[in-house]
């Protein structure tokens, strides 16, 4: 059987195989996070931004709950009042109301989808829900042999496609980051 996604990820607890963030990505998510109170993280793992939201209040989003009590311990440990949920499957929503969130931090996790169906749900909901969205992703779309649960997908396009404001993006070492909203 293919790649799915709340099977992979329920089979694995470590979700990433970085260790702490990198420069320009602290220096990417830190800009729009200095007056943000209340952070949207969209596939928050194990909590490795968790650095950055010191004093926040931040609701993590995840397909599967298999961390949530390490997520709890980490939460704790950077001072943030924490919340996990927990989505039934890819393309569902949260339930949340309209710009709830000042910030939708999204690192990582687009990748992952194996339908662009879930990529554009899942960009239009932060869009919706947050003030702002911040995406880290791989980007690279001359690389087309990638592992079976990693894709590519032109997330500026996509959100222009959506009709929604690019705000800031860059192309560093195969990855985009991107700034929007809606
Ligand atoms: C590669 S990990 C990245 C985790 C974290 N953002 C980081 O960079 O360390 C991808 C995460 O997204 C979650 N995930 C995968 N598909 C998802 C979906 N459709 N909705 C919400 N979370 C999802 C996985 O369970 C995993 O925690």
């Amino acid at each position: 059987m293919g790649y799915n996604e709340t099977t992979y990820w329920s089979e694995r607890f470590e979700p990433s195989k970085e260790k702490g963030i990198s420069a320009d990505e602290t220096e990417f998510i830190k800009s729009s996070l200095t007056r943000a109170k209340m952070v949207l993280d969209y596939g928050v793992g194990l909590g490795r931004y968790f650095p950055l939201y010191k004093g926040k209040t931040v609701t993590g989003v995840d397909i599967v709950d298999i961390r949530k009590e390490k997520l709890l311990e980490n939460a704790a440990l950077h001072d943030i009042e924490f919340d996990l949920k927990v989505k039934s499957s890819p393309g569902a929503k949260i339930k949340s109301k309209i710009k709830q969130y000042d910030l939708a931090v999204c690192c990582h996790l687009l990748l992952h989808q194996s339908k662009e169906s879930y990529v554009r749900k899942i960009m239009t909901e932060m869009a919706e829900i947050s003030k702002k969205v911040v995406i880290v992703s791989f980007y690279n779309p001359e690389k087309t042999k990638l592992a079976p649960h990693c894709f590519n997908y032109d997330y500026v396009s996509i959100c222009k496609d959506l009709g929604f404001t690019v705000k800031k993006k860059a192309y560093i070492d195969q990855r985009v980051y991107l700034i929007y909203s809606k």
